[in-house]
């Protein structure tokens, strides 16, 4: 029995019945994270980051984007960081790609995995990548398959799923059609963005039973901004139907810089540290990821939100010791 399995008793209760034993963690602080910082961090510190969050176990880390140096100027070194990068066997490096140009970048700059993003609302669409959801779809239309062709396994974002910073409220139903779309132009996963934090349990439990309704759990995942306190809420409630894949943000670093009030992902340590001590597996070592989020401070050089890395690890035991 691992040590993360030995942590507590499964609950037997009803609700926790289709809890999965395993999740897999999608790494996004040295791109979402990242992105939304005005000082410019040195590749060298980016690749501190990066070999950090290896060292504690995190196998899929989005590392970096290849789109307009001009919007989002923290990633215009995206070619210089993979040249320097060396993926270690069974571990992805991924980065985001919004059209041709982005794909030319990933393939030249030899990474194994792409991710195209848009979002479910218009407004933030054309904030985010001054284009309609159509037009969008018909980018990646001409660049998934020969991404796909040429070896390239590719996620697909879709943002705003439980808001808009200038719509509000997004029927999920649109995402759904959305994300149906997205997988069959070969994506392999659709991560659902609460790109600003405003999501509640009720509501996703709504999204998720939609995308179950449709697709088995493994074809999406759940990436959501701690902005108002939800994500670990949320997160639970989508565990609770058999959501086993979550992307997350060392120290909680993050936000889109095109959608106002987007700070803060949820913290990998937050997350990594609910999962262990419920007794689901992710094959990351806790207190290597806290060290991963030091470094993310140094690197970035400000306290960063992720609670966990404050607090520390605690472990609990099977039951008190009988010394007495
Ligand atoms: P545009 O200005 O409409 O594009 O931008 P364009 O095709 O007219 O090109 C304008 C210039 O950009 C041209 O250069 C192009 O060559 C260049 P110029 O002639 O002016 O010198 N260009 C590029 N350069 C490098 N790489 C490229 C590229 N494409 C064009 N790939 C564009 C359209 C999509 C490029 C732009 O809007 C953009 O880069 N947007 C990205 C914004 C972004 O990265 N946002 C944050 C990520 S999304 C997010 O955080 C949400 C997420 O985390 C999930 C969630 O939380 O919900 C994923
Ligand atoms: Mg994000």
């Amino acid at each position: 029995m691992t040590q993360e399995s030995a942590t507590v008793d499964p609950p037997g209760d009803e609700l926790f019945a289709r809890v999965p034993t395993e999740v897999s963690v999608y790494e996004v602080s040295p791109r979402d994270g990242l992105q939304n910082e005005s000082t410019l961090i040195s590749l060298e510190g980016k690749r501190r980051l990066i070999n950090a969050l290896v060292a504690a176990g995190l196998r899929r880390i989005e590392v970096t984007s290849f789109v307009s140096p001009k919007w989002v100027p923290q990633l215009a070194d995206a070619e210089e960081l993979a040249r320097v990068l060396r993926a270690p066997e069974g571990i992805t490096f991924s980065a985001l790609c919004p059209n041709a140009r982005g794909l030319e970048r990933a393939l030249s700059a030899g990474l194994s995995e792409i991710a195209v993003f848009l979002s479910a609302s218009e407004a933030h669409n054309k904030a985010n990548i001054n284009k309609t959801i159509a037009d969008t779809l018909a980018v990646f239309s001409e660049i998934v398959p020969p991404a796909r062709e040429a070896g390239l396994l590719v996620r697909a974002y879709v943002s705003t799923v439980w808001g808009c910073p200038y719509e509000g409220a997004v029927d999920p139903a649109r995402v759904v059609k959305i994300a149906e779309k997205l997988l069959d132009l070969g994506c392999y996963q659709i991560s659902l963005g609460d790109t600003i934090g405003v999501g509640n349990p009720r509501q996703t439990r709504e999204i998720v039973r939609r995308f179950l309704d449709v697709m088995p759990p493994e074809r999406f995942a759940l990436h959501m901004h701690d902005t108002r306190g939800t994500a670990l809420a949320n997160v639970l409630t989508a565990l609770e139907m058999g959501v086993r894949d979550f992307d997350a943000s060392v120290g909680g670093v993050g936000g889109c810089p095109y959608a106002p009030g987007a700070a803060g992902n949820l913290a990998t340590e937050d997350l990594v540290f609910m999962l262990q001590s419920m007794g689901i597996s992710t094959g990351i070592d806790l207190d290597k990821l806290i060290e991963a989020g030091n470094v993310a401070e140094q690197v970035i050089g400000r306290a960063l939100p992720g609670k966990v890395h404050k607090a520390g690890p605690f472990r609990l035991r099977r039951s008190p010791t009988r010394a007495s």
